[in-house]
């Protein structure tokens, strides 16, 4: 049965929606952690609130639970790579050639990456197989004014300019 039949053509029209691209790191058993995650909006900005849903039984949830901490890394156009590595279950070591410093939390900051966000764990919410997981803002910085990485019809892109 296609996929349009299935899900209403949901997965269709969702596709058509384009995002960035993030990588939200932690500490998992006191190592660094992380996982590729384009589902991040702002909230608030007063109190400075953001939120990513987070698959339940992923580590990147467990390894958010255990500190409370996170740090959600905005990418850059030309870290597709590292998107991929950190969507793969298979790889051997997430931060395998990836070069990152810690937050002033102790958090993996992506180098290379457009800028960062540092969180607080504010409230957690299980919605159906996903945690929705707000975070306080306790520091933010751009720290390369460059194009960001977008998903959008199953493929990593960069922009083309403006219209
Ligand atoms: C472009 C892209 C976006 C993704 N966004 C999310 C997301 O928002 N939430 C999520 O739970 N997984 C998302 N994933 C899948 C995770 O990156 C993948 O499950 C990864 O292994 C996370 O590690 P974990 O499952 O051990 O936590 C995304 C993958 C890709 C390629």
């Amino acid at each position: 049965m296609p996929a349009e039949i299935q899900d209403n053509g949901l997965r269709e029209i969702l596709r058509r929606y384009p995002t960035g691209v993030t990588i939200v790191t932690a500490l998992l058993d006191g190592k660094p952690w992380g996982g590729t995650m384009n589902s991040f909006t702002s909230v608030s900005l007063d109190p400075p609130l953001i939120a990513i849903f987070v698959m339940e039984k992923g580590r990147t949830t467990t390894a958010i639970n255990q500190t409370g901490k996170f740090v959600v890394n905005i990418l850059k156009f030309n870290q597709e790579k590292e998107a991929k590595q950190f969507a793969s279950d298979n790889v051997p070591d997430k931060f395998l050639d990836v070069s990152y410093r810690e937050s002033s939390n102790g958090i993996p900051i992506i180098e290379g990456s457009l800028g960062y966000i540092e969180c607080d764990l504010y409230d957690a919410k299980k919605i159906s197989d996903h945690i929705m997981f707000l975070g306080k803002v306790t520091r933010s910085e751009v720290t390369i004014d460059e194009e960001a990485l977008v998903f959008y019809r199953r493929a990593f892109r960069s922009f083309t300019g403006t219209v």
